[in-house]
């Protein structure tokens, strides 16, 4: 017999004491999200592993009746999501996903991505020089939100001019804003997508990403529009929302932690080995994205019936201390190794070795060019975002010196 638990109100503002509580009774709890959804909720480390790579655990949202793209834990939000966002690997399983998965796999290698560190060191350096000592500023604004989708976007071949669009879209999308607002954002950026895919797919070829994507034959495989719509979406939306807030959630991290900010500073050799401490103690994907079991599944001795929503909180399994000494505590110089901030399994990250390499050049600049930056707002003024998927700030208001 469970009972079943409702998530505070407040849960996405403090997240960590209510997993604290969660894991301590046990590996898997039937809990009711802040918004009503009912799932089963995976807050410890080694069942947070199985249930990411179980069979018994679907990701076909369309197969499951789910129409969800990413999870916004509101039921009425579960029907309504833009359906031509569906068709991706995140919502599939294989062999669908296998087939999308492979035909841009190459383009993400650590190689390959290790190609674009000059111009990734260029977009930062060029964000970097339009801020001045003694600034006040939302460091998301200026600096985390602009590199990623500057990056995203170049690859995707998208005009930069409409990163702020897609800023509010993929707000909307993520949070929970009212059904209304979430159709209205999935409707315009999906139109969007469709427009760009199109116009790639009429001009001629080029070596860029995006286009050798829509042009290129793999093995007689081609995309689909809708599938290139949805590819587009997911690179996008997982290519900027998560390093954003990578970088702000280890900036505030580091603030509130000026012995570890010393170290860095002292070492800043140790910035690229210090990133999976910070994707382990905030990471920015606090709940994965939906699951749902097509067989009963047993998690930690625990029964999970089939047809059951099951999520994973990443945050918490991260937080495990089972499997981190000290797991509230941040330690740059510790191996963080085994962390899930990037998932496990076959929807493993496809975007990790660019996220790593984005978050080593922005804090390495970051803390080269300010190193005595400082927080502009009391701490207990910042405002988590009213999202169950995405673990960041509102704003990170910071005074740079
Ligand atoms: C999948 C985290 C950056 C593209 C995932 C998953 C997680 C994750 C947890 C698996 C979700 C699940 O299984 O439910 C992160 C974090 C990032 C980051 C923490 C940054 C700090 C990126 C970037 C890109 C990207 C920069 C793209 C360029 C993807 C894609 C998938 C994915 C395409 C789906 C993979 C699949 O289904 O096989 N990411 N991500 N991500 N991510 Fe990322």
């Amino acid at each position: 017999m469970t009972t079943l638990t409702q998530l505070p109100d407040d849960y996405v503002q403090n997240p960590h004491a209510v997993h604290d509580m969660l894991r301590a009774e046990g590996p898997v709890q039937e809990v009711r999200m802040p918004r009503g959804l009912k799932v089963w909720l995976v807050t410890r480390h080694d069942e947070a592993k199985t249930a990411l790579t179980a069979p018994e655990v679907s990701k076909n949202v369309v197969e499951g009746g789910h129409l969800m793209v990413l999870h916004s834990a509101d039921p009425e939000q579960v029907r309504r999501f833009e359906p031509s966002f569906s068709a991706n690997m995140l919502n599939l399983d294989p062999p669908d996903h296998t087939r999308l998965r492979k035909l841009v796999t190459k383009a993400f290698t650590a190689r390959r991505v290790e190609l674009l560190r000059p111009r990734v060191q260029e977009i930062a350096a060029e964000l970097i020089s339009q801020l001045n000592d003694g600034d006040e500023v939302d460091l998301l604004d200026v600096f985390a939100f602009p590199l990623p989708i500057t990056v995203i976007c170049e690859l995707l071949g998208i005009p930069i001019d409409n990163r702020d669009d897609f800023r509010e879209w993929s707000n909307q999308l993520l949070s929970f804003g009212t059904p209304e607002q979430v159709q209205a954002a999935g409707g315009a950026m999906a139109a969007f997508l469709l427009q760009h895919v199109t116009a790639i797919a009429e001009a001629e070829p080029n070596d860029t990403f995006f286009s050798a994507l829509v042009h290129t034959e793999d093995a007689g495989d081609r995309l689909t529009t809708e599938e290139l719509v949805s590819m587009a979406f997911l690179l996008l939306v997982a290519g900027h929302e998560t390093t954003v807030n990578l970088i702000g959630n280890a900036v505030l991290s580091l603030l509130r932690n000026p012995d570890q900010l010393q170290i860095l500073k002292d070492r800043p050799e140790l910035i690229p080995a210090s990133t999976e401490e910070f994707l382990r103690l905030e990471g920015p994907v606090n709940i994965a994205t939906f699951r749902y079991t097509k067989e009963p599944l047993d998690l930690g001795g625990v029964k999970v019936p089939a047809g059951e929503i099951l999520m994973v909180s990443l945050v918490a399994a991260n937080r495990d201390p089972q499997r981190y000494e000290n797991p509230d505590q941040l330690d740059v110089t510790r191996s963080a190794q085994g962390h899930v901030a990037f998932g496990h399994g076959i929807h493993f990250c496809l975007g990790a070795p660019l996220a790593r390499l984005e978050f080593d050049v922005a804090m390495t600049q970051l803390l080269a060019r300010f190193p005595n930056l400082t927080l502009a707002a009391e701490p207990e003024t910042l405002v988590w975002r009213d999202s169950t998927l995405i673990r960041g700030l509102h704003t990170l208001p910071v005074r740079l010196a």
